[in-house]
């Protein structure tokens, strides 16, 4: 006896790490599409794991969210959104019943980006469903695809679709580049810069004082919009030859100017606001110091909130973790530092 459409079942899970911005993304056009171009890493211990289940229906689509086994409705108006905006590519996501139960291997609200690995983990399994109910449908490039459809999700989440370094939106010298999509720049990346650690202090837990969606709206009429598109644009084509040639005083050069006009661009923004705390800045001034005295491969660079992010080499492990922990960790709530790295496959 043929089933109903309603007792249909399809099920996928996937996972997909965070990552962290060295050029960042700041001001949209379109739809979710980023005003200037931006390049990242993948993080190897920030992951999110998510599992879907999809039951056929006929009328609208109805989704559930969980998030670490309870339910999470305030996530629901972005879910909804995000499945109106993608509906035309995954034609299932019309009708229907959607579960998601999703959860981070990170703590909530350190400094760590759940809305790209939470979306860019979605992506990928929606993607799963679509190819069990279309299975001979041709998909060329399915990682292009995830990494669209995450974008709608979250602008972040594309570049999250990828191990190692990511590039999203346009770029003259990568010809696949794209703004709807990032691509994977591995395969130009110097090996020096495959090895890279991250530890994050986590100078303040807690949710942001100003989401991003906001912090990108600001940038539409920023007083220094065009000089910030000009900026980030070099800066891509600066850092995308320094990743190449494995140079890392310039890569920290351009890894520190992005971070510093990212908070710069938001106190100058109308309402202005601030987001580094007093030990955002301590931590700055002493991790210079120690780095110009000792001579060593270390920089940090910063996200829409007060955490810093400590980048440097593997090499240089032995030296800096005991800085960190003698000289950074009396900044961070809690003592909490989280030892992290880039994902490399
Ligand atoms: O993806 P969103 O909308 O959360 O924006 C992320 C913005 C930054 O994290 C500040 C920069 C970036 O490129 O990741």
């Amino acid at each position: 006896m043929a089933n109903s459409i309603e007792t249909e079942l399809y099920t996928a899970k996937a996972s997909a790490p965070s990552n962290i911005a060295i050029v960042k993304y700041w001001g949209k056009k379109g739809i979710q599409e980023p005003v200037n171009p931006s390049v990242s890493f993948s993080l190897s211990k920030a992951l999110s794991h998510t599992s879907i289940t999809y039951t056929r229906g006929l009328d609208g689509l109805t989704i559930d969210f969980l998030f670490e086994g309870k339910t999470k409705a305030s996530f629901l108006p972005k879910l909804n959104t995000f499945t109106d905006r993608i509906a035309d590519y995954l034609p299932f996501l019309k009708t229907g019943h959607l579960k998601i139960e999703s959860s981070n291997t990170f703590p909530h609200s350190s400094g760590i980006a759940s809305s790209a690995s939470s979306m860019a983990a979605l992506a990928k399994a929606l993607i799963e469903i679509q190819m069990q109910l279309r299975p001979g449908e041709p998909n060329l490039n399915k990682e292009q695809l995830i990494s669209n459809l995450a974008r709608l999700g979250s602008g972040s989440a594309c570049r999250s679709v990828y191990s190692g370094w990511a590039l999203w939106g346009t770029n003259d010298n990568y010809k696949e580049s794209s703004n709807n999509h990032a691509i994977s720049i591995n395969k130009q990346v110097h090996a020096n810069f495959m090895n890279l650690q991250d530890s994050i202090l986590v100078i303040r837990k807690g949710a942001k004082a100003v989401s991003s969606t906001v912090g990108h709206q600001l940038m539409d009429n920023h007083p220094y919009r065009e000089g910030r598109i000009k900026q980030a644009n070099k800066n891509t084509n600066d850092l995308l030859k320094a990743l190449n040639e494995g140079d890392f005083d310039a890569f920290a050069s351009i890894c520190e100017e992005e971070a510093l006009s990212l908070h710069g661009l938001m106190m100058s923004s109308s309402p202005a606001y601030t987001l580094l705390a007093p030990e955002s800045l301590r931590a700055i001034k002493r991790i210079k110091k120690f780095r110009d005295h000792h001579h060593i491969p270390m920089t940090f660079t910063i996200d829409a909130g007060p955490n810093i992010h400590i980048i440097y080499p593997a090499t240089h492990k032995k030296v800096i973790v005991p800085f960190i922990n003698e000289h950074l960790v009396p900044l961070c709530e809690n003592g909490e530092v989280i030892f992290d790295q880039i994902m490399t496959e």
